[in-house]
């Protein structure tokens, strides 16, 4: 088949050009790289585009596509990611992943939150601010976590976002306000252990092993996923993570009704966390999901599921095409 591979040169800038996110130049290039070879080991024909306003002109220059594969999470701004899809679906020619509608509801925290709610998915009890002077919900139970309402990567997430008061509340939603430009959401703190669970497949998924991320105090971590730690890689990562049967099966269970309430395709990867008293509770759902080749979580958990890389893109692409959705 001949697969049209979407990328961004200079992925998540800001509008002042400075990368929003640290590598992702470089896990753009490596994504690249590992899914085109995959793709032309796999016996297909790759054509690569650069993702830009003249998106849809560039691939009708392309000599019949079969399949579109997109790896492009926007250029200056993440809410591109679903601008690019909403795009590529006009073209009626199968995409690799979620439709449009997915992209917007999981590239909005609370909007992904209140689905979840719906569908009976414990997620922490949560605010969006779209001004820092409106009125904090008086069931609030302290410390919450305070983070911009649609981004990826931890972006926002940092030491100040542990939060254990009204008025601190109220001083750092106005503070990351100015810096993100854009809504800022607080939920309640979840303080148990942290995994995130890969799924693969349409409308019958596969839940893949799920990770734990380990935070050791001790050792200087932080107690959450902030954007150094991140960046820096100092968090430790257990995959398949040690889980006794019934918690497997519930995060099992809960990742497959969240992908499946998203109405999400091919992949995606979704971020859970336990309460206080060990129940589990959804974070948020990452509809585009990183493919860096022995980096990024899901071609890591794949890979102890059984699927190696080449398998797994191959997959993607196998899965695009049963979809038919665009047919
Ligand atoms: N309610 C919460 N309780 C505890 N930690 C949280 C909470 N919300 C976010 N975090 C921490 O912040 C990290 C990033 O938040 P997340 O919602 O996954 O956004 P991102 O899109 O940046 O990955 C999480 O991996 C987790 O460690
Ligand atoms: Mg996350």
């Amino acid at each position: 088949m001949h697969v049209v591979v979407i990328y961004s040169k200079y992925e998540n800038l800001d509008e002042d050009g400075h990368h929003v996110n640290p590598h992702g130049a470089e896990q753009m290039r490596e994504t690249v790289l590992g899914v085109t070879e995959a793709l032309e080991k796999a016996g297909h024909t790759v054509t690569r585009v650069e993702a830009s306003v003249s998106l849809l002109e560039d691939i009708r220059a392309v000599d019949n596509p079969d399949v579109i594969f997109n790896l492009s999470a926007g250029i200056t701004n993440k809410r591109h990611q679903a601008n690019f899809v909403g795009m590529l679906e006009m073209l009626n020619i199968p995409l690799v992943g979620s439709g449009l509608s997915t992209h917007i509801m999981g590239l909005h925290k609370e909007v992904t939150k209140i689905i979840l709610r719906e569908a009976g998915i414990p997620t922490a009890r949560s605010q969006v601010f779209q001004d820092s002077g409106e009125p904090i919900r008086d069931d609030f139970v302290f410390p919450v976590i305070v983070k911009p309402e649609h981004e990826g990567s931890s972006v926002g997430v940092d030491e100040s976002s542990y939060v254990e008061d009204k008025e601190t509340l109220r001083r750092v939603v106005h503070d990351k306000m100015q810096t993100y430009k854009g809504a800022i959401l607080a939920e309640e703190y979840l303080p148990g252990r942290e995994f995130t669970i890969g799924v693969l497949g349409n409308q019958e998924p596969e839940v893949l092993p799920i990770k734990e991320y380990v935070f050791d105090e001790k050792a200087g971590s932080t107690r959450f996923l902030t954007v150094q730690a991140k960046a820096n890689d100092t968090v430790t990562q257990v995959c398949p993570a040690e889980l006794d049967d019934a918690l497997q099966s519930e995060l099992q269970d809960l990742a497959r009704r969240a992908f499946l309430a998203l109405r999400c395709r091919g992949f995606a990867r979704i971020d859970f966390r336990l309460d206080a008293n060990g129940r589990p509770h959804v974070l948020e759902l990452n509809t585009l999901p990183g493919l860096q080749p022995n980096y990024s979580d899901f071609p890591n958990v794949a890979q102890v599921g059984g699927y190696d890389y080449d398998r797994l893109i191959r997959h993607l692409v196998e899965l695009a095409v049963q979809e038919r959705r665009y047919a």
